[in-house]
């Protein structure tokens, strides 16, 4: 049975509303509805249910990416949502070992999802071209332990990537469309190319650079995700939901043929 080890990241559900992603220390977390005292947590099984001071039910679960990236990274940026992440795997086929460029690296959001998915042996190069998002990014990471799976790299992408024969290029910038010739000399043929952006005048012009450079498979999709409140007899969606993030572009890189 896993056990919360000292220094473990925590999450105290309390309802489908509030949670808190905590360190398992010695430290007493105070919420609203009473106190716990962490240490009395450790070596404890995840997934048990204690009781606060005032007697509010918790139970201890073993957090998520997702969870970490939501609750304990410090956003400077707007990140790319978990629903957004989803596609862009499964679209993709990132998986392990893949060799995945980045750009912007922003909050590290995303690239902390690519790193979960290319290891063991994959590698994610990230390029940012700001120095002070990229020390946030790099603290953010630092949480997650997968800093062994990824390259953070001040620099502005439009000058290129550094790598080549990568196996997928993902951008979230404001012009991707610049990019889009960095990418094709960065990718190795058949590799897979992404952007994300929030208005459609960017996918237009992502869209006509990846026509251009001789991109097939051009895809543009958006993923919109309802929440629902389930009660019986009374299950319906809820009333506010993320009604807009972004429109996902993907393509696959072609050469010419050479010979008929
Ligand atoms: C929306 S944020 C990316 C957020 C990130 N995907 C996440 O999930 O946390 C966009 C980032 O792109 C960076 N950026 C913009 N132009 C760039 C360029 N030419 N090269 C590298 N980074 C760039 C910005 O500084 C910013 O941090």
């Amino acid at each position: 049975m896993e056990t919360v080890r000292k220094g473990d990241y925590i999450l105290l559900y309390l309802d489908s509303k509030r949670s808190f992603l905590v360190k398992a220390t010695d430290r007493v977390f105070h919420t609203h509805r009473g106190y716990l005292r962490l240490k009395e947590l450790i070596g404890k099984p995840y997934g048990l249910r204690v009781k606060s001071s005032l007697g509010a039910e918790f139970t201890v679960l073993k957090p998520t990416l997702k969870d970490l990236v939501l609750k304990r990274f410090r956003r400077i940026t707007q990140i790319i949502y978990p629903k957004d992440v989803g596609l862009i795997l499964t679209y993709t086929g990132i998986g392990p070992g893949f060799r995945v460029a980045e750009a912007g690296v922003g909050s590290g959001a995303l690239t902390a999802f690519l790193a979960y998915y290319v290891r063991p042996d994959g590698r994610v190069y990230g390029y940012e071209v700001r120095q002070d998002f990229l020390k946030n990014a790099r603290r953010n990471l630092a949480k997650t332990g997968l800093m062994d799976f990824i390259e953070l790299k001040l620099k502005d992408v439009r000058e290129g990537f550094d790598e080549s024969e990568l196996d997928a290029v993902v951008l979230d910038l404001p012009t991707p469309w610049e990019v889009v010739p960095r990418a094709y000399e960065a990718l190795k043929n058949s590799g897979v190319f992404v952007s994300f952006s929030p208005t459609i005048n960017q996918v237009e012009k992502t869209v006509e650079a990846l026509r251009r450079w001789g991109f097939v498979s051009v895809e543009t999709v958006e993923c919109l995700v309802r929440n629902f409140k389930v009660k019986t007899g009374e299950t319906r969606p809820e009333t506010v939901m993320i009604g807009h993030t972004g429109y996902l572009v993907f393509a696959r890189k072609s050469m010419l043929e050479l010979e008929v």
